[in-house]
């Protein structure tokens, strides 16, 4: 455990100006190869939904099936900070579910963080787990759980009414406790405007170079999609290229009986296979 990433290391990292980094991960695997690269933070996203059960929006997930991931993901992550996302419906009805929900994911699968959408409307929900002792990451601007009511998935706070919005939510975040907040799709001199004017360090998804930190999904970033990504995705590799080459190329060699090789199999002595016959 020493060494791992605390609330306290993300704070100190915003202080001293270093960059926090931040994928998301939903299995073991996953989980150990971001923790392995040095990655500070692993979000278990209820993006799960999307990428990982193929689900087309956030809404279907459920606090068994986050649970089931985020047990996986903590188990990969020795140095990473774990944080777990709460889905859809597990906060917004009251704060007793809320706080409920946030402590069986601290409870039942050692993450040490929750994450949240939402603004003002939510400060006080945010409160409440943080006093239950429970650190809690922010998110703003495009919150996918609300994709019916913002009409779609659209860079947020655009004009003025909305980017007053966004400062004033930010900083009602902020007060009520949160750590830390991701700020997804948000206009870059917005969120320089946000990043300047918290205290808690900033983490951008398709919200420009200077918040404090920045979050990918991992699928994208990896290409492990087939999908069109969004503007503010940079694959650095195409792995779906790769592992579709793999596949057709194990299905070619079975079909040819040129796999499994002398190299992948097991003999015996000839005396024992002769009474065999
Ligand atoms: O669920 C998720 O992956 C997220 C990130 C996009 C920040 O919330």
């Amino acid at each position: 455990m020493s060494g791992k990433v605390t609330t306290a290391t993300i704070r100190q990292m915003k202080s001293e100006g270093k960059p926090i980094t931040m994928l998301t991960a939903y299995d073991y695997s996953m989980a150990k190869l971001v923790d392995d690269a040095g990655i500070d933070m692993i979000l278990v996203g209820d993006s799960l939904a999307n990428v990982m059960l193929g689900y087309d929006s956030t809404l279907p997930v459920t606090m068994d099936e986050m649970v089931h991931h985020v047990k996986a993901v903590c188990r990969g992550a020795d140095r990473a900070m774990v944080v777990a996302d709460l889905p859809f419906m597990s906060y917004q009805v009251s704060k007793k579910e809320a706080l409920r929900n946030s402590g069986r994911f601290l409870k039942e699968t050692t993450a040490q963080a929750v994450k949240l959408e939402g603004g003002r409307e939510i400060a006080e929900t945010v409160r409440a787990i943080v006093n239950a002792g429970i650190p809690v990451v922010g998110h703003l601007g495009l919150t996918p759980q609300s994709v019916h009511q913002m009409g779609g998935y659209k860079v947020q706070g655009k004009d003025e009414s909305a980017a007053k919005k966004l400062i004033s939510d930010a900083r009602a975040i902020e007060e009520a406790g949160a750590f830390c907040l991701v700020l997804e799709c948000v206009p870059t001199p917005l969120a320089k405007l946000i990043t300047e004017s918290l205290s808690i360090p900033t983490i951008g998804i398709g919200a420009g170079p200077h918040c404090d930190g920045q979050v990918l999904v991992i699928h994208d970033m990896l290409g492990l999609y087939p999908r069109s990504s969004p503007k503010f995705v940079k694959k650095y590799v195409n792995l779906h290229e790769h592992m579709d080459a793999a596949l057709k190329q194990y299905k070619e060699e079975v079909t040819a009986r040129t796999f499994p090789g002398p190299e992948h199999s097991f003999g015996m002595s000839e005396e024992v296979l002769k009474k065999l016959y």
